[in-house]
Formats: C-alpha cells, sequence, structure tokens
C-alpha cells in the first residue's frame, strides 16, 4: 500500500505560549498580582520557588501585551493554523471571587483574538495556565478550599461568553499533574498543621476535576462547537532494567500520571488509587453529586506536553536525571539537553500510542521543544540543534498517525517565540522560532529576529510534515 506522508488535511500547526511568560505588563490595566508573579528567576528550584534573589523576568517577559501585532504576523509568516495561549485569570479577575470582571483584561484578549482571526489562526486558550490570583491563595488557601470550583468556574464561564465565536478550543488547567511536582503555583496549597500533605493534594485535585468538568459543561451549554480538553505534562517512564520490579516500578509511575487522563476522560476514580487512598489513608471529601458531574461532563479530548522520557528502577542508581520537574533515573541510552531534559524522539510516538489506545480520543500535542541557549552572529541565530531536535518528534508524531493509526489532530510547540522559562524564570532557557532580545538580567531592546528554525518550520507547515 503507497504510503502517504503527510499529516492529514485538517491537521492544525502553531505554536505554544502561556500568558505570565510572555506577556509582561504584570500589574497593567487593573491586573492583579498571580501566584507566578513573586517568584525570582533562579537555576534552584527551592530559590526560584521561595522568591530569593530580585529578578523577575516575567514582569516584562517579552512584551507581548504591546507587541501581539507584530508577533502573529510573524506566526502567520510561519503558517501557523493553531496558537496556544492562556488567558491570565487575573487580568479578568484581579482578585479572583469578584463578581464583575475587569473589562480592560477582556478587551486585551479580545484584540489578540481578532488579530489571529485575520490570519485565520484558531486560538487553543488554556484557561488556567499556571497563573491563579495570589489573592485566593492567601486569603482562601487555594484549590484545597472548595470555593475556589465556583471562582473557577465562574471565571471560565465569563470566558465562554464573551468568546463565543472566537475561540473553540479549550484546556481547562495546564499541566494538571504538576500538582504533585509545583504546587505552589498549580494548586496554590499547602498542609496547615494537622493536614496530611498528600491528602491536601488531594483534595485540591479533586476540585479542580469538579471545576474542570463543571467548565466543560458550561462551555457546551453556551456554545456546542465548543472543544474542551485536559491537559498533562506526559513522560513516559521506562524500567531502567528488565528486572521485574524495575519494571513494576516503572509501571506504578505510569499509574500515577494515567490517574489524571483516567478521571477527565473516562469520568470516574481508577481503582487503583481508590486502593491507594484506602491503604494510605487518604480522606477526601466528594460531596454528593460530584461524581455525577466527573462521569456526565469528560473532556473531548486530550492534550499533552511532551518533552523527554523518564527512567525507573527499584533501587535508585544514584545517577538522577532532571526533566520537566519530574525527576527520575539516568538513562544511559539518552542524550540530555544542557538543562538535564532527556532527548528522546521515539518516547513521543511511545506516549502517543499509550494515550490512544488507552483512551481512543484524539490528541493533541500541545508543548514540546528543545530549551537551548542561542548565539547570536550578525542578527542570525543558527540553531541546527533545535531543528534536529524537532525534525525528529515530528517525524515521531508523523509515524503515529500514519504507521500507528493515532488520531493525532493538532501540534502546537512550546515558547514558538523566545519566553520567560516557567522551571527557572529565566530568558537564557530559549524554545523559540523567533528570538527575542532580552536577557535575564532585565536588558534587551526586544527586538524580534527570525532563527534559521524559523524558515525549517515555515516549510514543514508549508508541505503539511512532508518536508521535514
Ligand atoms: C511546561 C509548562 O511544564 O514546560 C510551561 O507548561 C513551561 O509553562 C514548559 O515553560 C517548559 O519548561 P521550562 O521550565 O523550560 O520553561
Amino acid at each position: 500500500m503507497k504510503q502517504n506522508k503527510t499529516f492529514p488535511d485538517q491537521f492544525l500547526w502553531g505554536g505554544a505560549t502561556a500568558a505570565n511568560q510572555l506577556e509582561g505588563a504584570w500589574n497593567e490595566d487593573g491586573k492583579g498580582p498571580s501566584v507566578i508573579d513573586g517568584l525570582t528567576c533562579s537555576r534552584d528550584f527551592t530559590e526560584r520557588f521561595n522568591g530569593v534573589g530580585n529578578k523577575y523576568p516575567s514582569h516584562v517577559g517579552i512584551d507581548f501585551y504591546h507587541r501581539y501585532k507584530e508577533d502573529i504576523a510573524l506566526f502567520a509568516e510561519m503558517g501557523f493554523s493553531i496558537f496556544r495561549m492562556s488567558i491570565a485569570w487575573t487580568r479578568v479577575f484581579p482578585k479572583g471571587d469578584e463578581t464583575e470582571p475587569n473589562e480592560a483584561g477582556l478587551a486585551f484578549y479580545d484584540a489578540v483574538f481578532d488579530e489571529l482571526a485575520k490570519y485565520n489562526i484558531e486560538p487553543l486558550v488554556t484557561i488556567s495556565h499556571f497563573e491563579m490570583p495570589q489573592y485566593l491563595v492567601d486569603h482562601y488557601g487555594g484549590w484545597k478550599n472548595r470555593q475556589l470550583v465556583d471562582f473557577y468556574v465562574h471565571f471560565a464561564t465569563t470566558l465562554f461568553e464573551r468568546y463565543k465565536g472566537k475561540v473553540r478550543y479549550w484546556l481547562t488547567f495546564n499541566e494538571i499533574n504538576m500538582a504533585t511536582f509545583i504546587p505552589q503555583i498549580s494548586i496554590g496549597s499547602s498542609a496547615a498543621e494537622g493536614e496530611k500533605e498528600e491528602e491536601v493534594m488531594y483534595q485540591a485535585l479533586h476540585h479542580q476535576f469538579v471545576a474542570s468538568a463543571l467548565a466543560t459543561k458550561e462551555a457546551k451549554l453556551i456554545d456546542p462547537v465548543n472543544q474542551v480538553g485536559c491537559m498533562i505534562a506526559y513522560a513516559p517512564v521506562y524500567p531502567l532494567s528488565a528486572k521485574p520490579e524495575d519494571v513494576f516500578t516503572a509501571q506504578q509511575k505510569e499509574e500515577e500520571k494515567h490517574f489524571f487522563t483516567d478521571v477527565q476522560v473516562r469520568g470516574y476514580y481508577p481503582d487503583n488509587k481508590l486502593a491507594y487512598f484506602a491503604e494510605n489513608e487518604i480522606h477526601i471529601n466528594i460531596e454528593q453529586g460530584d461524581e455525577e458531574i466527573l462521569a456526565a461532563y469528560p473532556v473531548d479530548f486530550i492534550s499533552f506536553s511532551y518533552y523527554s522520557s523518564n527512567a525507573a528502577s527499584f533501587e535508585k542508581s544514584g545517577k538522577e536525571s532532571t526533566g520537566n520537574a519530574m525527576l527520575g533515573e539516568k538513562n544511559p541510552h539518552l542524550e540530555e539537553s544542557d538543562w538535564g531534559w532527556t532527548i528522546d524522539p521515539l518516547g513521543l510516538r511511545v506516549a502517543l500510542n499509550t494515550l490512544y489506545n488507552r483512551y481512543q480520543v484524539p490528541l493533541m500535542v500541545v508543548e514540546n521543544g528543545l530549551g537551548a541557549v542561542d548565539e547570536v552572529e550578525n542578527d542570525e541565530i543558527h540553531d541546527d540543534y533545535r531543528i534536529a531536535y524537532m525534525k525528529a518528534h515530528v517525524e515521531a508524531m508523523r509515524d503515529a498517525i500514519i504507521k500507528d493509526g493515532v488520531d493525532l489532530v493538532a501540534y502546537t510547540s512550546w515558547g514558538c517565540i523566545d519566553l520567560v522559562s516557567a522551571g527557572t524564570g529565566e530568558m537564557a532557557k530559549r524554545y523559540g522560532f523567533i528570538y527575542v532580545d532580552r536577557h535575564n538580567d532585565g536588558s534587551g531592546t526586544l527586538k524580534r529576529l527570525k532563527k534559521d528554525s524559523f524558515y525549517w518550520y515555515q516549510k514543514v507547515i508549508e508541505s503539511n510534515g512532508a518536508d521535514v
């Protein structure tokens, strides 16, 4: 049988961003402070998440707030048909518990959507991407408090109503499984005296699951064309050896991730998690009616980020690999990026197969890319390392679609334009096809330059993935 080497006709190609990492204007036009605004720039996780130091690159970001027209024109030039972005909750509801939204915040996103529409670029909107209002943490204790469900659903409903006809693809929470690794910006909750850390986390997550399901319900009621997805950070976990104990450890880690998709796609808690709760005396408050809500409003599709794979063993090998906040054993078969993230294109095909075969719903890869240091010479950036990474990952997706039958419908590479790192707060960790002249210390003109990868991606999109 002759193989069609291109992606499906309707495949959506584009890039992904998050408000707090590119907009800047962190306190303009009525915006309130969010949980990430207080984090500083440091490669030391503890320092960053405790706000040690005085550098806040995200406060200016890449100034997308004032330069979105120029940036969207560049996305259009690359041929984007989709653009993933998030809405800063604190632009719309500065404290989070208001009844009336901040009109200036809503108007900004109207302008962005109108600009995208000019070029027929479909927005893919993350409703909450690590940027909940700080006020909700300080006054309500974050997501462990049930009231957050109402605040979030009010926020989401405000967006569905306002942007009806402009946005139809929505993601409820960015990387919902990050609650396990970076609770500060994911759930904004910690254990008070007498509370168990893990119990607090699962309680907060339960509230997010319910909020996501209720938002999905509202999205459909307001406009039946709306499509709502979940979003998880996905790193397949390989056993470090063929020892049954290693295989089992890796399988357990896989199931920790699938817990999230099980609830959001299947609509109920998996038995392995209920057994874990019983075994570890974790009691969470599931209110009457919650189970029905989860079952009635599952997501339409799964979206996920993929940067690297992980390895696991029963006994610690003593050599660790960092990855996207998910620590694992060092895999001797893989190279790593400058930030210690494994480079494993086949792992993306593994992820696509696992998710599709398990759930049989459409998939979107909404983050993928290589964080690297770029050198500028005469306004040119020869990022062949990035092209090599991206090429191998695009080929892995093509194989998954064509050879494995996976229903992958969209690809948005992470940080299509350089932006501030979520993990370290740096500008130096660049993912973009577009270089932005801005540095960790706040210097730089914010000028945009096209990297070699810009032209490479343009060609990929133009050929619908045939020419990589
Ligand atoms: C994902 C996040 O975890 O990874 C993004 O959704 C983040 O917000 C991306 O930027 C890459 O991580 P980092 O730490 O390199 O910015």
